[in-house]
């Protein structure tokens, strides 16, 4: 049977099957997608070390390339990801088919239609210079259109459920949702003058503070949230145990979406911003770490009982180590956002530090540690082609990540004391030239961690071609009997 056959499912007769088919292009496409934006992220890196390297082409700059690969980890690789897996998991404890698989299947052309624009455009320098929502106005109408698709498709589904109780995983997948449909729509209202270029509808400090709302919720909602859903399934799942508290996993949600919203202002301190918001934004920053640390705690402890399958299952490795990058991240941020370390750490690569202990280890790891599960069920196969392949990407993305942070943090906090040294006269003790000079190493240790944990995708990329090519197309049949999730 063809893959369109397959998916199409036998809806109306006695055994409709899940729509599968969604699933495994999007899981495919993160896969893909994964490749290109680290082998982006490697290239600047490289650059970063060895300026030259853009070879006096314009489109190959630096200030190009950054958004391109911002944007293709986050967006491509990140969201692909969260598109396969909340399509999978909304449909498991759902107990039911999609909702309008045909709109879905338009999502997944619609958003690697917008990915391919952000390709195109991004090395043209065509960008509305908005951290993280760069595209220009007409790419940003084509990104409402998906989602709206996206939120139809899902909360359709879940309107479709056969279970009463909705599982804690799609309120997280529902939350990411909705919270980036309002980010996106509000960040990005601007006044189009041509076809490639808008000007935003806000200015000066309110459009900074616009745009760090939508920053910081971001990180919350899409690089935090959705993953979070991950974990709520994908844990159990692979543990074989039920969440560890689901009274806390409640309790986690809600103090997690209402704090998020707060905080953004810790990416403006020392601004024009008013002085007090700034102070909300940290204190509200503070708060996050309780609920960020009650769910990494629930998830972790989830193995309770087990956790002598982390020995030999590398798929469990990715997932409770992810968590582990996750308490690491969100301690520090909320000390990040108090002003007076801010003070230090802001403009220095202690940020990209930071950034990369999230995106490296949180949502990376917990994105391989998902789709190693969800891709060989997609192809009726029990596991992947190679396991010791698996244990061998853990291990060199870990390190990868490991060298990566560590040279950030140094060269971080290194830089910061550099430039606030001041001679007894009040004279500056290094020129900022100086302090270039010294990170200069630290950036050809993060392009080896970044070699590394490259290394571990492409390895991760060859698996999966593999268990492919060895699996076939399978209808799982939506369960008769109805159980909970
Ligand atoms: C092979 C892996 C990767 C390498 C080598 C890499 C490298 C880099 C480099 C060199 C920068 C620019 C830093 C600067 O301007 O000083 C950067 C920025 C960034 N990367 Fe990556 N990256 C990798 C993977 C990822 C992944 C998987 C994500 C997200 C899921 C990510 C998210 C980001 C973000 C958000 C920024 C902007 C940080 C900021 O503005 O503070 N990166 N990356
Ligand atoms: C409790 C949770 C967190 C808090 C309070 C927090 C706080 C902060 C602070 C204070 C900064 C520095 C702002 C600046 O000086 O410019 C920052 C930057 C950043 N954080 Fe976090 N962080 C948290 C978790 C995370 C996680 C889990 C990730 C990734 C998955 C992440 C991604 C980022 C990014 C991408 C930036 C750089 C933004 C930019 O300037 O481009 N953060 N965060």
């Amino acid at each position: 049977m063809s893959a369109a056959a397959a998916s199409a499912g036998t809806r109306g007769t006695a055994m409709p099957s899940y729509d599968d088919r969604v699933i495994r292009q999007f899981s495919l496409a993160a896969v893909l997608w994964g490749v290109v934006g680290m082998t982006v992220g490697v290239f600047i890196a490289a650059q970063l070390a060895w300026p030259e390297l853009n070879f006096g082409i314009p489109w190959l700059s630096y200030g190009r390339l950054r958004p391109l690969h911002t944007n293709a980890v986050i967006f491509a690789f990140g969201g692909c990801a969260l598109f396969a897996t909340s399509y999978h998991v909304v449909q498991r404890t759902c107990q039911t088919r999609l909702f309008a698989p045909w709109l879905a299947e338009l999502t997944f052309w619609g958003w690697q239609l917008v990915i391919v624009s952000a390709v195109i455009t991004l090395p043209l320098g065509i960008t509305s210079s908005k951290e993280y929502a760069e595209l220009e106005w007409p790419i940003d109408i084509l990104i409402t259109l998906v989602w709206v698709s996206y939120a139809i498709v899902f909360f359709g589904t879940i309107g479709m459920r056969k279970v009463r109780h909705i599982y804690v995983a799609n309120w997280f997948f529902g939350a990411f949702i909705l919270a980036v449909a309002l980010l996106h729509v509000v960040n990005s209202a601007a006044l189009p003058v041509s076809l490639w270029k808008s000007y935003s509808a806000y200015a000066g400090v309110q459009d900074a503070m616009v745009q760090w709302w939508y920053g910081h919720n971001a990180v919350g909602f899409f690089l935090t949230a959705g993953f979070l859903g991950m974990m709520y399934y994908y844990i159990p799942k692979q543990a074989d145990r039920p969440v560890y508290s689901y009274r806390l996993s409640i309790v986690h949600f809600w103090a997690l979406i209402f704090t998020y919203m707060w905080a953004g202002p810790h990416h403006l301190h020392y601004t024009a911003l008013p002085d007090w918001v700034q102070s909300v934004g940290m204190v509200f920053s503070l708060v996050l770490l309780a609920p960020s640390w009650g769910g990494m705690i629930n998830g972790i402890m989830t193995l309770s009982g087990a956790w002598h399958k982390l020995r030999d299952d590398p798929i469990l490795k990715f997932l409770i180590v992810s968590l582990s990058f996750y308490g690491m991240s969100t301690f520090e941020g909320p000390m990040m956002s108090i002003k007076t370390v801010n003070a230090l750490s802001h403009y220095t690569d202690w940020t990209i530090g930071h950034v990369h202990s999230g995106a490296l280890g949180w949502v990376g790891l917990i994105s391989f540690g998902s789709l190693y599960y969800l891709i060989p069920r997609m192809y009726g196969r029990r596991q992947m082609y190679s396991v010791p392949a698996i244990e061998l990407h853990f291990w060199i993305a870990t390190i990868g990540i490991v060298l990566y942070i560590a040279a950030m943090w140094i060269a971080g906090v290194m830089q910061g004391l550099m430039w606030r040294s001041v001679n007894p006269d009040g004279t500056l003790v290094y020129s900022f030239v100086e302090s270039v000079k010294a990170t200069y190493p630290f950036y050809v240790v993060r392009l080896l961690g970044g070699l590394l944990y490259l290394a571990g995708m492409l390895l991760m990329a060859w698996n999966v071609v593999m268990t492919v090519r060895a699996g076939q197309v399978v209808r799982e049949p939506v369960p008769a009997v109805l159980a909970t999730a």
